[in-house]
């Protein structure tokens, strides 16, 4: 369901201290706002965050699973583990993990199924490499990773689903995509999941050097419904001005 939502995205940041902290001085900062707020933190944080945000409006996420349900595969979590302690969301198929950990579009599939079986909503994410966007073949790119990644989901499925569109090149880098651009992305997202599902009723975020100067005209675009935020959603204070776009 198309909503506005504004996710942060930890990475490997913060200890389960600071991540109490972080989300005791962000709850009375967001308390108002009518936008969804969710925090996607490492493992370690999950279950102190978790008793944090209680008596709040801020959502909690995983990072990553895995897609089988169990068995031998050190080091690994499932979704049901996740599902077992109260979370929320997952991030799937961030392009850190398609880079660094050979994540595929196919296992990107597997595990967003996976989540959705087990009553996880996932944030899935999609975005062109700099020589993609070079070569013109952004959208191509875009839209073909997002049919493999929603392949064989149910309606039902969809509408408890997230995607968020994060050019690569633009994630950590301070260089964002223009609002035009980004909203072009998004747009052609949005109609490749209309041919595929015959809706386009789906909350799609932009997601790459997301800062509190730049998130309000990206997030009033017809198109964006929002941002996953990295390096600015490691600061309580300045996390809650993007929230706070509107
Ligand atoms: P960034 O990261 O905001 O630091 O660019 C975004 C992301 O990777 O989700």
């Amino acid at each position: 369901m198309r909503r506005k939502v504004i996710a942060g995205n930890w990475k490997m940041n913060m200890l389960p201290n600071e991540a109490i902290d972080f989300i005791n001085n962000l709850a009375p900062l967001v308390k108002d706002s009518k936008n969804e707020v969710i925090i996607c933190v490492p493992f370690t944080d999950l279950f102190y965050t978790l008793l944090t945000v209680q008596e709040t409006n801020i959502h909690v996420g995983a990072q990553n699973m895995h897609w089988e349900e169990k068995g031998a595969y050190t080091g690994e979590v499932s979704a049901d583990m996740l599902k077992s302690i109260n979370v929320e969301y997952v991030i799937i198929g961030h392009s850190e993990r398609r880079q660094y950990f050979n994540e595929t579009d196919e296992t990107v599939n597997l595990k967003v199924k996976s989540a959705l079986k087990h009553g996880l909503k996932p944030i899935v994410c999609v975005g062109e490499t700099l020589e993609q966007k070079e070569a013109g073949k952004t959208l191509e790119v875009v839209t073909s990773q997002t049919s493999k990644a929603l392949q064989g989901l149910t309606l039902e499925d969809i509408s408890n689903t997230i995607v968020a569109y994060e050019p690569i090149w633009a994630i950590g880098t301070g260089k964002t995509a223009s609002s035009d651009d980004a909203n072009n992305s998004i747009k052609a997202i949005r109609n490749q999941i209309q041919k595929d599902f015959g809706t386009d009723d789906i909350t799609i975020l932009y997601g790459g050097s997301v800062k509190e100067d730049n998130a309000r005209e990206l997030f009033t675009m017809s198109d964006i419904d929002g941002g996953l935020v990295g390096g600015a959603s490691l600061n309580a204070e300045k996390f809650s001005k993007i929230v706070n776009f509107d």
